[in-house]
């Protein structure tokens, strides 16, 4: 029988600042695939956290003149908030400074030092004093600190290492057998140009420079490196090598974990390695998405065009800040977000397409039925078999596009739907066949109309789901006609089911200029 649990990944977030919505949209995507796959019939579990240790995160606690413990904690207060906002279903959330996680850390390091996967030896590098961070030839600008212009210095210290050459020819192996472990297969393309075939070097993972992480169990005054300390995360936080290793034995290996673009090395080199070095099994999938750009580039407070998503949201709501995220991106590259892009969408397809079918439908189900979906059809129009038909091969393609994770083309292929039933309603012309004497085929048109909204409303539930459920409350269509599988069938809107009396607007139509110079704003601020 097919394994019907998913376990499902973020990365885990650095809380040096506040998260815009490069990160918003990360969480968004992987809780959408989440509640698609709940839908889908799968028993889910959702990962998210912050990865909290590392050089980065003290000196930005010592620049607010607080402790790190102090700065994480607060961070991670926030965090918790916005995914709460965002109605994020995430089963669990992790910080690495957690002590379930930094006891499982050690032993997972004990077992590494004890297998020989981890030797000392010397990290030879330029360092500049002032930042405490070693560059190597080709990071430095000018021949100096690319951070703060100063001069390096060739240094070396005592360092642990992983011995990443011993798994090479074994992560090689590991590729050539699951040739899709990684989408999209560009960024496969990219690590394997860029790291494999020129052969891997042992990767440093002990630090003695600053003190915020994990100190090495054999030797404290290193502390462990913080991309071993933050891969970990997706199985201490199921309990791997703790006393309660139940969930771990239940979700591991992980079926998807959800990465940026540049993060895909860790998780494409290291994170096999370390866990083909502990004997466990592989996750099934990295997907790499892209990056939410600007139009000035990468988003950064002092060019001063970040974007917030507790702005999009408190202003146009929960739904259309995650419909804009979703249908943005696209699978394999980057995409732009500009304040009239957001707003247009908003426009055209929120409050146009999706939300006047509703409105269309409600008025007219009020005007000829008195609010009750005529059931029981017994004789169709002659678009009728076209729209079902449609409709039919336009879920089975939704459900295609959101298997192998194009959120976006899904979103865009629901759209058609929303277009082609729109076109059925001036096709029918429900006003006409109301004055006709045989009044069967409006009856048809009507059951049509509300049973597509019932299929779109089901579809959008993983990508808007307050709007979906608003959608089939307004339409009165009970949960019993709801699940996903339920789509695959016409005609079941149980018999005296009303519409509401006064359909109320799922979006509100907004003055563009007066938005596009609102969310503008906001970006300077
Ligand atoms: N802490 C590491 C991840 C460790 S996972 C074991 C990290 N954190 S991060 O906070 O810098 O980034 C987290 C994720 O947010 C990354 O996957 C990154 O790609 C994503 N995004 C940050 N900015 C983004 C955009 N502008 N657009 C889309 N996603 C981007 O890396």
């Amino acid at each position: 029988m097919e394994n019907k649990k998913f376990y499902i990944t973020t990365p885990i977030y650095y809380p040096s600042g506040k998260f815009h919505i490069g990160t918003a949209y990360a969480t968004t995507l992987t809780d959408c695939i989440r509640r698609y796959k709940k839908a889908r019939g799968y028993d889910t579990y959702m990962l998210t956290g912050l990865d909290e240790h590392g050089q980065k995160i003290q000196s930005v606690a010592e620049k607010k003149g607080v402790t790190p413990q102090e700065h994480v904690d607060e961070m991670a207060e926030k965090a918790k908030e916005l995914w709460n906002l965002m109605d994020i279903g995430n089963n669990d959330f992790i910080r690495t400074t957690e002590e379930r996680h930094m006891k499982s850390v050690e032993k997972i390091v004990d077992l590494f030092l004890k297998n020989g996967d981890i030797y000392k030896g010397t990290y030879e590098g330029l360092y500049c004093m002032p930042c405490e961070n070693y560059f190597t030839e080709t990071q430095l600008v000018d021949g100096k600190c690319p951070d703060c212009g100063r001069e390096v210095k060739k240094m070396q210290e005592e360092s642990y290492f992983f011995n990443m050459k011993k798994y090479e020819n074994w992560l090689k192996e590991f590729y050539a057998e699951n040739p899709q472990f990684i989408e999209p297969e560009s960024r496969k393309t990219e690590i394997f140009n860029n790291f494999i075939n020129p052969g891997l070097e042992d990767l440093c993972i002990s630090r003695a420079t600053f003190d915020w992480g994990i100190p090495m169990p054999n030797d404290p005054k290193h502390v462990l490196y913080v991309w071993l300390d933050a891969l970990t995360n997706y199985i201490t936080a199921l309990g791997y090598m703790s006393d309660d290793d139940t969930l771990f034995k239940k979700y591991w290996p992980a079926d998807l974990h959800i990465v940026g673009k540049e993060i895909i090395r860790f998780h494409g080199i290291y994170w096999p390695i370390f866990l083909k070095a502990l004997g466990l099994e592989m996750p099934k999938k990295i997907y790499a998405h892209s990056w939410i750009v600007m139009k000035d580039g990468k988003m950064s407070k002092s060019v001063g065009n970040v974007i917030y998503p507790e702005t999009l949201i408190e202003r146009y709501g929960l739904d259309a800040t995650k419909y804009y995220l979703l249908r943005l991106m696209s699978f394999a590259q980057d995409s732009m977000f500009t304040p009239e892009d957001f707003v247009d969408r908003f426009n055209y397809d929120l409050a146009n397409d999706l939300g006047n079918l509703l409105n269309r439908t409600i008025g007219m189900m009020n005007k000829y039925y008195e609010g009750k979906i005529p059931t029981n059809i017994t004789e169709k129009t002659e678009f009728d078999d076209e729209l079902e038909n449609y409709t039919q091969t336009q879920i089975t393609k939704v459900e295609e596009l959101m298997d192998s994770y194009h959120l976006s083309n899904a979103l865009s292929e629901i759209w058609a739907i929303i277009g082609r039933t729109n076109k059925y309603i001036d096709e029918t012309a429900p006003w006409a066949l109301a004055k006709s004497e045989n009044k069967e085929p409006l009856k048809s048109v009507m059951n049509h109309l509300a049973e597509n909204l019932r299929k779109i409303a089901i579809l959008l539930s993983p990508f808007m789901p307050q709007t979906s459920e608003k959608m089939l409350e307004q339409l009165g269509i009970s949960n019993e006609v709801c699940s996903w599988d339920s789509m695959k069938q016409n005609d079941v809107i149980a018999e005296g089911t009303s519409v509401i009396e006064k359909g109320e607007p799922l979006f509100v139509r907004l003055d563009r200029e007066e938005e596009i110079e609102f969310i503008k704003n906001a970006m300077k601020k």
